[in-house]
């Protein structure tokens, strides 16, 4: 099966959070289950910082966008350590910049930057040699390559009989713009109207994937549920309800070679099952002399690892803190970058509980994996969470879970209720309400479990025991390529 895979970011050439995690490693996972995949990006400007092996393709062509036609060079690269060719969209008027969607606003011109990224994908795709069988999209940044292969691209054999799937990581990035940015994508205003590309008078990016994909996947099966009701549909729940048989919930694997705590460079001694606490300590004197103390303290480290914006439930966190810190029960360890005001409230309560809290904000690969490999818990207090991919690291590195019981970290952790503790299946601590009432009963769970250590170990053990590698999702991507290929594309009438 030949499958082109669209994003807007992926490990390790250009990453913000967990999409790039998925889009880096799951078309690894296909091509080892015998696809012939071409993953293609944006060529940000970070793109050229990572030490990659980049080369010129030698094509160009121009990309009609409104009554301009910027062009988009084309180059190449590989996902390391596989076969699959990446092809990267460069024009440095549109890429060239520090970051890659605009931060703390976004760029003003982002509809056209993806826009333009979305055509020139297709553009690259009916260059190929071969035909595309599948054309899988994620996200609102790809969300008009379903409309563009249907609508503009449909006589042009390399994907003309292909079949469009669109994975939404988060559906509170919706890709949405005002009306006269439909002038750039060079469709009919035929196609602005309510069951399509409009949205209360605006263009939707992502809801035009949803409209005009042939299949529609999400990260876990609970949010599948969750985005097809009020309030995890974000007022798509109504477009994505008219698509339900459609959409399929697929958990997010994780790249098992670089989330693994036996080869793991970036800590200073790498651990199995067999020698965790070993492991754990090491990593925690690292841990502790990067924060600058003389030596790890006793007491339970809890981390959380996360962009600093609501969805994360930074609020939660920061009640927490208020409440435990002063009874120097426990240590935090929070790295974490987004919203100033989050950053700035983390500072104030690290400034207040000097060596209880610690807090490093900036985006940190390295320091993210040390802190993982440290931990006793991770703290993932999530409003709403697609999947959640840190939790599944932490559960590889020996680090408890303590989880909102929302979306992707439904299905990933389980509980440690008496009863599934007694069976061997605990993972974590989960809860329910979005309150830090809840929040804190959790983690007190938490930190009655940490004083047992053979009931600890257990956790610790059963979490390090799950199989998160790629080859499960893959093979759910791979069933539903399949599935989407055997029936007719869905019609734009
Ligand atoms: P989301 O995609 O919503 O941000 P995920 O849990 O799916 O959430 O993925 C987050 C990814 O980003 C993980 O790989 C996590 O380790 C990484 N990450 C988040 N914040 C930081 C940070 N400040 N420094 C390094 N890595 C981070
Ligand atoms: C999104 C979601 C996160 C998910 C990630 C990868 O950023 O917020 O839950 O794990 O995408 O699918």
């Amino acid at each position: 099966m030949r499958v082109l895979e669209v994003a807007s970011e992926a490990v390790p050439f250009a990453k913000t959070g967990g999409l790039a995690d998925v889009a880096g490693a799951l078309p690894a996972a296909l091509s080892r289950l015998g696809c012939d995949v071409t993953l293609v990006l944006p060529a940000y400007r970070e793109v050229f910082t990572r030490g990659l092996p980049i080369e010129s393709t030698g094509v160009s062509f121009e990309v009609p966008i409104g009554t301009r036609r910027p062009v988009a060079r084309i180059l190449r690269s590989h996902l390391p350590g596989t076969n699959v060719p990446v092809l990267l969209v460069a024009n440095d008027e549109l890429y060239d910049r520090p970051e890659l969607y605009g931060s703390p606003a976004d760029y003003a011109d982002n509809a056209e930057r993806f826009i333009f990224f979305s055509r020139a994908a297709l553009e690259i795709a009916c260059r190929q040699g071969a035909c595309f069988d599948v054309i899988h999209c994620h996200d609102w940044q790809t969300g008009l390559v379903a409309a563009y292969q249907k609508i503009l691209y449909g006589s042009w054999p390399a994907v003309a009989d292909a079949r469009t799937v669109m994975t939404i990581h988060n559906m509170a990035y919706q890709g949405l713009f005002w009306h006269w940015d439909m002038l750039l994508t060079g469709l009919d205003w035929k196609y602005f109207n309510w069951q399509q590309m409009e949205f209360h008078q605006q263009l939707h990016l992502l809801k035009t994937g949803i409209v005009f994909a042939d299949a529609i996947s999400t990260v876990s099966p609970t949010y599948a549920g969750e985005i097809q009701r009020g309030p995890g549909g974000c007022g798509l729940e109504g477009v994505l309800t008219a698509r339900g048989s459609a959409v399929t919930g697929i958990v997010n694997g994780i790249d098992t070679s670089d989330w693994n705590p036996a080869t793991d460079s970036r800590i200073p001694k790498p651990y199995d099952a067999t020698n965790v606490a070993a492991g754990k300590y090491a990593a925690r004197v690292a841990l502790a002399a990067r924060l600058g103390h003389a030596a790890p303290d006793a007491r339970p480290l809890a981390a959380f690892v996360s962009r600093l914006v609501e969805q994360k439930g930074v609020d939660l966190l920061l009640e927490l803190i208020a409440r435990l810190a002063g009874t120097g029960r426990v240590h935090f360890m929070v790295l974490g970058t987004g919203d100033a005001a989050y950053e700035e409230a983390l500072r104030r309560a690290a400034a207040s509980f000097p060596g209880t809290v610690d807090v490093v904000i900036g985006f940190d690969d390295g320091l993210a994996h040390l802190v993982q490999a440290a931990a006793d818990m991770l703290l993932v207090p999530s409003r709403f969470e697609p999947c959640g991919l840190t939790q599944l690291y932490a559960q590889r590195y020996g680090t408890v879970p303590v989880v909102r019981a929302t979306g992707g970290l439904i299905d990933t952790v389980v509980d440690a209720t008496p009863q599934a503790i007694h069976d061997g299946l605990a993972t974590g601590f989960t809860f329910g309400p979005c309150d830090p009432q809840a929040f804190m009963q959790a983690v007190e769970r938490a930190l009655a479990a940490h004083d047992d250590p053979t009931l600890w170990a257990g956790l610790v053990h059963s979490g390090m025991r799950q199989d998160w590698s790629w080859e499960t999702s893959g093979r759910a991507y791979l069933r539903l390529f399949e599935k989407t290929l055997a029936m007719p594309p869905v019609s734009i009438a």
